[in-house]
């Protein structure tokens, strides 16, 4: 890569921003602010970013203070992408956007007219694209030696756990304050399937809701919260079994156990899963068909042991099957192929791929290639189809 000195600004400094920042720091980039509306995240930002970063509570303050940044990243929650997008495209910043790029399609059309307009790199932190495991799996199905590929079978497994975390009891329960589960999670997997099959939709249908997690639903003798449930000990989606007996899920929590038992009793997360008042879905399917032919059927389910994806890809020439690990290709004629990635996927950073599109934003915005690998035009793609399906399933 062509040295580079672009300055540049992290936005959302939280989970996501953080996981960049160390990235950027790892590549020697020169990050000059971040902006976060916490105080407690800026401090924490700055201490990955190192002392020389200023520190502002929003991407309009930091601007106001003078700074123009050659190139952005924005890690806020969803509802702030579009505005602070805007904004720093305006400044004349490359942005690397996390997903999904905004919660409405007029928004998501603007950051990219906008980018085109001002000639500016747009990158959309599509992060399986980087994915050693997904990047076989594109080379597999796109490279002409199984045929064409007619349909795609396609699985998201959110695992339970996750599901009770995430997208019940925590802050994608409640889609009017973040966005339908489609868009906050399945935007990877539609670009997954538009990049497999490297084609634009001609038809989406889609069906599903929310069938369980409803108050009517509640066992008998349950309570509104699990610390004071007498049935809590056999019920699956416990909080007080998954945070307090198992410890998992619990990088937001302060404290010991003792303490996250404590706070089970006043939290969002100590809820009971039917008494959330969520309005997520709990299952969902879409079916599209793309213009080069292929159908793909995605169908997200939260009732699962397993958190993985699993993709069947059927192609003129043969099958591949990806389990989220391995990978095994029947050819109709030949030898079956296996490609076992079990060890790549166990390590952090989404297996490397978040470096992988850091270095990918910092090539680009630095003049070294046109556009990312995860581009704002394919992107702007997936999340048609998504806000397609979400409003075809009402
Ligand atoms: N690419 C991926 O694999 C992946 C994984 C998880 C989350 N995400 C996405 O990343 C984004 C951030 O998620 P997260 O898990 O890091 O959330 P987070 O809550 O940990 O971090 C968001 C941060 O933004 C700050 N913030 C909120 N509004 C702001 C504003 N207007 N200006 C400045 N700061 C503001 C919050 O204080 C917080 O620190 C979301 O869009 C989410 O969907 C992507």
């Amino acid at each position: 890569m062509k040295k580079s000195n672009l300055k540049i600004a992290v936005i959302g400094t939280g989970n996501r921003g953080c996981k960049y920042l160390t990235l950027l720091r790892e590549a020697g980039a020169n990050v000059v602010a971040v902006a976060d509306a916490s105080p407690a995240r800026r401090q924490k930002a700055v201490e990955i970013a190192g002392d020389s970063c200023l520190s502002f509570p929003s991407a309009t303050q930091m601007l106001e203070s003078g700074i123009t940044p050659d190139a952005a990243i924005i890690a806020t929650p969803e509802r702030a992408h579009a505005a602070d997008a805007m904004l720093l495209l305006d400044a004349g910043a490359h942005l690397l956007l996390e997903k999904p790029l905004a919660t409405t399609l007029a928004e998501c059309e603007a950051i990219a007219a906008l980018a085109k307009k001002r000639n500016r790199i747009a990158g959309v932190c599509h992060v399986l694209r980087y994915h050693p495991y997904f990047e076989k799996l594109h080379e597999l199905a796109t490279c002409g030696k199984y045929g064409q590929t007619v349909s795609i079978t396609h699985r998201i497994n959110v695992g339970i756990d996750r599901a009770c975390h995430t997208f019940v009891r925590g802050p994608w329960g409640d889609t009017a304050a973040t966005s339908p589960m489609l868009l906050s999670k399945c935007c990877h997997d539609m670009d997954l399937l538009v990049w497999l099959t490297a084609s634009t939709a001609a038809s989406v249908a889609s069906t599903g809701g929310r069938l369980f997690f409803r108050p009517e639903n509640a066992p008998l003798h349950s309570a509104d919260r699990c610390t004071s449930c007498s049935i809590e000990q056999t019920c699956p989606y416990s909080a007080v079994d998954l945070y307090v007996r198992r410890g998992e899920w619990t990088a937001g929590f302060d404290g010991d156990t003792d303490s996250i038992a404590e706070a089970l009793k006043n939290n969002p997360y100590g809820r009971c899963v039917f008494r959330c008042g969520n309005t997520t879905v709990d299952r969902q399917a879409v079916v599209t068909g793309f213009r080069s032919g292929a159908i793909a059927t995605l169908t997200m389910n939260l009732f699962t042991a397993t958190d993985n994806r699993d993709t069947h890809i059927c192609l003129t020439g043969g099958e591949i099957h990806g389990n989220g690990s391995v990978i095994t290709v029947t050819p109709l004629k030949g030898l079956q192929e296996i490609h076992d990635f079990t060890d790549t996927v166990a390590k952090p950073f989404h297996a490397g791929a978040d470096r992988r599109l850091i270095l990918d934003f910092l090539n680009a915005a630095s003049g070294n290639s046109a556009k990312m690998l995860a581009d704002i035009d394919s992107a702007i793609e997936s999340h048609r189809i998504c806000f397609a399906a979400i409003s075809a399933m009402r």
